[in-house]
């Protein structure tokens, strides 16, 4: 099947958001503590950008005939508040890497569909790489 290439790549991203819902819930919880309320209402935030992605991600599985997968990725847990910021920048800008090269593996598949949804979601995702580099007092991924 021609879609089996992209269903899997898909599979993997999709993966990488349900770890990304559940780290940056996770840290939410977990921040609550410590005296950064702005911070911590950022990692909710995001985790709900993170669950649209997921929706995105799963529908579009099912519609090229594959089967969405339920298993997060890596989930890393723990730390101060600092190393929390630091695990989802990581994060990221993994993913960010992962979905363009989906993006062109969608782009030779002649799947522009696919590949307007990966566009819209690697655009969110440097949101996210900005907003933890500008915290964290470090250059974004496309500045490196
Ligand atoms: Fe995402
Ligand atoms: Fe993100």
């Amino acid at each position: 099947m021609a879609n089996k290439e992209l269903i899997d790549a898909l599979n993997q991203d999709l993966a990488l958001e349900l770890g990304a819902i559940t780290q940056y819930m996770w840290h939410h919880a977990m921040a609550e503590g410590l005296n950064s309320p702005s911070i911590t209402e950022l990692f909710k935030k995001i985790s709900i950008v993170e669950m649209k992605h997921a929706e995105s991600f799963a529908e579009r599985v099912v519609y090229l005939g594959g089967t969405p997968v339920t298993k997060p990725s890596e989930i890393k847990m723990g730390g101060d508040l600092k190393k929390m910021m630091e695990d989802d920048l990581a994060g990221e800008r993994n993913a960010i890497k992962q979905y363009k090269a989906h993006l062109k593996l969608a782009e030779g598949l002649g799947d522009p569909v696919t590949r307007r949804m990966l566009e819209s979601i690697i655009a969110d995702e440097e949101g996210h790489d900005d907003t933890w580099s500008t915290i964290l007092g470090i250059k974004s991924l496309l500045e490196e």
